[in-house]
């Protein structure tokens, strides 16, 4: 296994491009299930883990994906799936496999998907998911591990989600896509990757549209045309940058970004005292500032501030001047992060849901290890900002399955940064190839 090593405490410097966003890409990738074309396109996907894992799955079920010359362009011919079944294997390192049941149930009316069982994060289960397609007229059985939902055919239904799923509410949207009359999901998530797949599935034929905030209603349609979208800029890399501005003093300037759907984050940097500078709808500067202000921060669905920014700002109120609290409301068990940045230096303890973080002097370089995709990023950030030592973060696999080439964009604003590979000498995963744990590869 690869690790990140950090020779922190500079400040960075320049400009980054942020990349396609890798929870719209999956839902849009695996949405071309339900399209007929043999040159469904989709473009600004980017280059990552989850990616390649989804592109697996949809190759396991018979599609075929072509090089297109363009590296973040997949060209994807789905007619001849002739499998309906995401395996153990695959669903285990993404749980967003299970983003495959509805258009696979919609297309051809079963899919056998594992059950992805409980996740470094929390339990996760998908019973939301399972529950509304049982509304749209699917059977589901759940046997040795894995789901079977079966139908004849598909009638729409009122679905009131208890708490909104983002990818709960992507699978019901293509779930109903193709089915007979109209379906409306209530209390729908807000998410912008949803509106994005809507966006594509739009343009290919279906008829959805978001009739309020949280409400979504689906006219189903017989067939779908060809699948040719842009998919939209990653938000969570873009807020991750941004933290890494601040919590360096640093300014870097963001393109390729879509600042409507970075406002909880603009908001609770610029109270943390950061300057955000915002010069077009695509493009900010953002400036750390020298004394980094402690602000509470409260995780709910969008459009509130996201969970997968949570343990970022953690790692910026690490080094702030005072006391704040962090309410993580999403999910049950994302504090994971804690005990490694504690390692760094940081003084925060935690109470049920609560993470209170007194801001410490300086952090100091260590040994950390990464727990969760942005548990990660929050190490890379926090090793960043260690005024002494080196940080070695490890595990960093959970890194590259969700931000595309992180430590060249890194070293391009100026980061003295390193990838020690597993094959290296210096990785103690090469001298012990026994030490390897996937027990915690699920992550958001
Ligand atoms: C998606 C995102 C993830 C993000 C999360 C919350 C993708 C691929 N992943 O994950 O990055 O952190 O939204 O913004 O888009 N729940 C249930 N039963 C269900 C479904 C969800 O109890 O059937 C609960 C979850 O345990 C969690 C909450 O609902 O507490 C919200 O989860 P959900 O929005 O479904 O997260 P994901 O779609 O898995």
């Amino acid at each position: 296994m690869d690790k990140m090593v950090i020779e922190g405490g500079f400040p960075l410097v320049g400009e980054v491009s942020i990349s396609g966003s890798k929870n719209a890409s999956l839902p849009i990738i695996v949405s071309s299930i339900m399209f007929d074309g043999s040159d469904n396109e989709i473009d600004n996907v980017p280059d990552l883990e989850d990616i390649k894992t989804i592109k697996k799955l949809l190759i396991s079920l018979g599609a075929e994906i072509k090089e297109s010359g363009q590296a973040d362009k997949l060209i994807i011919n789905t007619s001849n799936i002739n499998n309906y079944d995401a395996p153990y294997d695959l669903v285990k390192t993404m749980r967003a496999s299970v983003l495959v049941l509805g258009p696979l149930l919609a297309k051809y009316k079963r899919a056998r998907v594992s059950l992805p069982g409980g996740c470094a994060i929390g339990a996760r289960p998908i019973d939301f998911h399972l529950n509304a397609l049982k509304l749209l007229g699917a059977t589901v059985e759940v046997d040795h591990g894995y789901v079977d939902v079966y139908a004849d055919k598909l009638k729409g239904a009122v679905i009131n989600f208890p708490i909104p799923s983002v990818t709960g509410t992507e699978n019901v949207i293509m779930a109903a896509t193709l089915a007979e009359g109209t379906t409306i999901i209530k209390n729908a998530a807000r998410e912008p990757e949803i509106d994005d797949m809507i966006t594509a599935l739009n343009n290919g034929g279906a008829e959805i549209k978001r009739t309020e905030p949280a409400v979504i209603a689906i006219n189903g349609v017989k067939k779908l045309k060809r699948l040719c979208h842009r998919v939209l800029p990653d938000r969570i890399e873009a807020g991750t940058f941004m933290a890494a501005s601040a919590i360096t003093k640093g300014d870097i300037f963001l393109k390729n970004i879509n600042v409507s759907h970075l406002k909880s984050v603009i908001e609770k940097l610029s109270e943390a005292g950061a300057r955000v500078i915002i010069n077009s709808s695509s493009s900010m500067r953002v400036k750390g500032s020298k004394v980094i202000k402690s602000v509470d921060i409260s995780t709910s669905p969008y459009p509130d501030f996201p969970t997968d920014m949570q343990a970022q700002m953690m790692a910026l109120m690490t080094l702030s001047s005072g006391l704040c609290v962090i309410s993580e409301n999403v999910f049950e068990n994302r504090f994971m992060h804690v005990a490694e940045l504690i390692r760094l230096g940081a003084n925060i303890k935690i109470r049920n849901n609560f993470a209170i973080v007194k801001g410490a002097k300086k952090l100091s370089g260590a040994e950390v290890m990464a727990t969760d995709l942005r548990a990660s990023a929050s190490l890379v950030l926090a090793g960043l900002a260690s005024s002494d030592g080196l940080t070695t973060v490890s595990r960093i696999y959970h890194l590259d399955r969700g931000y595309e080439k992180m430590e060249k964009k890194l070293a391009d604003l100026g980061a003295i940064i390193s990838r020690v590979k597993a094959s290296d000498p210096l990785s103690a995963e090469a001298e012990n190839p026994d030490f390897n744990d996937t027990a915690c590869s699920k992550s958001a």
